[in-house]
C-alpha cells in the first residue's frame, strides 16, 4: 500500500492526489476503527455505502484483511439503503454487491451484516423499518459511516425534499437518480422506481461521519453542498450541521471547491 499524501485545506477536509489515495485513506480510518475496537474488546458498528465510490474503499480493506490480519469479527455492519422490487440476487442489487465487494472476501460473521430488503412487502415496510432503526439503537448506535454523494446531493437516497429528521422508509427516487442508474440497469424503464433508505436522521446520529467524493462527475454537487445553506433540497448539505465530519475527495471531486 503507498501512502497517500494528503493536502489537507481544512481540518476535515483531506483532497488526496488520486481516487487511490482517497480511497486507501478512507480504508485506513475505518480498519482503525475496527482495531480500536477489537483492542477494548467491543464490536465496532459501521455504516456502510454502495455505488462506484466506496469500491476502491472495500478492495483495500480486503487486502488489509488478507495481507495484515485485519479482521472483521467484532464487526457489525448496517448498509445505507436498497432498491425496492428487486430480491438481494439481483445483479444490481445492494446485497449482492456488498457480498460481491467485501462481504465475500473477509470474516464477518454472516448474523452480522444487515441491510434493507428490496423484497419487503409494502403493507410491512413500516414495521421492517421501525425494526432496522431499533436494530441499530441495539448496537448503541453507528461507530463510523461510510457515505458517498449522489449528483442531486442524495446522501443514502435521501431524495431532495427529504427532512431533516427523516428515519428509515420507503422513498421515491427522483428522476435525475434513475436516469444516472439507466445504463447500469439497462434502459430507464428497468431502473426501480423506490428504495429503502436509512434517513437524514439516522445518518447524522453515528458517531463519525466520512463523506467519500471521487471524479470530476461529484465536483458540481461538492461545491453547490459546500456554497449553499441547509436546505432539503440538497440533502448533503444538512451534513453542515455536523462540523465534525470528515470530507475525503480526490482532486478531481474537489477541483471547483
Ligand atoms: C446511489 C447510492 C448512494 C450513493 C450514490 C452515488 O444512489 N444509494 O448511497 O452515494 O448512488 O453513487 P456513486 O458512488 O456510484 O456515484
Amino acid at each position: 500500500m503507498t501512502k497517500a499524501s494528503n493536502i489537507p485545506i481544512e481540518n476535515n477536509i483531506q483532497v488526496c492526489p488520486t481516487q487511490e489515495q482517497a480511497s486507501e485513506t478512507t480504508a485506513q480510518l475505518i480498519a482503525d476503527v475496527i482495531k480500536a475496537k477489537q483492542e477494548l474488546g467491543q464490536v465496532a458498528v459501521l455504516g456502510l455505502a454502495t455505488g462506484n465510490t466506496p469500491k476502491l474503499v472495500y478492495k483495500e480493506l480486503v487486502q488489509m484483511h488478507k495481507n495484515q490480519g485485519l479482521t472483521f469479527k467484532n464487526v457489525v455492519s448496517f448498509n445505507l439503503d436498497e432498491y425496492h422490487g428487486i430480491t438481494p440476487d439481483h445483479k444490481l442489487s445492494y446485497h449482492r454487491f456488498m457480498r460481491e465487494y467485501l462481504f465475500n472476501h473477509v470474516d464477518i460473521l454472516p448474523e452480522n451484516i444487515h441491510l434493507p430488503f428490496g423484497t419487503w412487502k409494502k403493507n410491512r415496510i413500516g414495521q421492517h423499518c421501525i425494526e432496522y432503526e431499533e436494530k441499530i439503537k441495539h448496537y448503541n448506535g453507528i461507530d463510523i459511516q461510510l457515505l458517498g454523494i449522489g449528483r442531486n446531493g442524495h446522501i443514502a437516497f435521501n431524495e431532495p425534499g427529504s427532512p431533516f429528521d427523516s428515519v428509515t422508509r420507503l422513498i421515491d427516487l427522483h428522476p435525475f437518480t434513475r436516469n444516472d442508474a439507466a445504463d447500469e440497469f439497462g434502459g430507464l424503464d428497468k431502473v426501480p422506481t423506490q428504495a429503502i433508505t436509512m434517513g437524514i436522521h439516522t445518518i447524522m446520529n453515528a458517531k463519525r461521519i466520512l463523506l467519500l467524493a471521487l471524479g470530476k462527475r461529484k465536483a458540481e454537487i461538492i461545491k453547490k453542498t459546500f456554497e449553499s445553506e441547509m436546505t432539503p433540497q440538497i440533502p448533503a448539505t444538512f451534513l453542515k450541521a455536523r462540523p465534525d465530519i470528515e470530507y475525503i475527495f480526490d482532486t478531481e471531486a474537489a477541483s471547483l471547491l
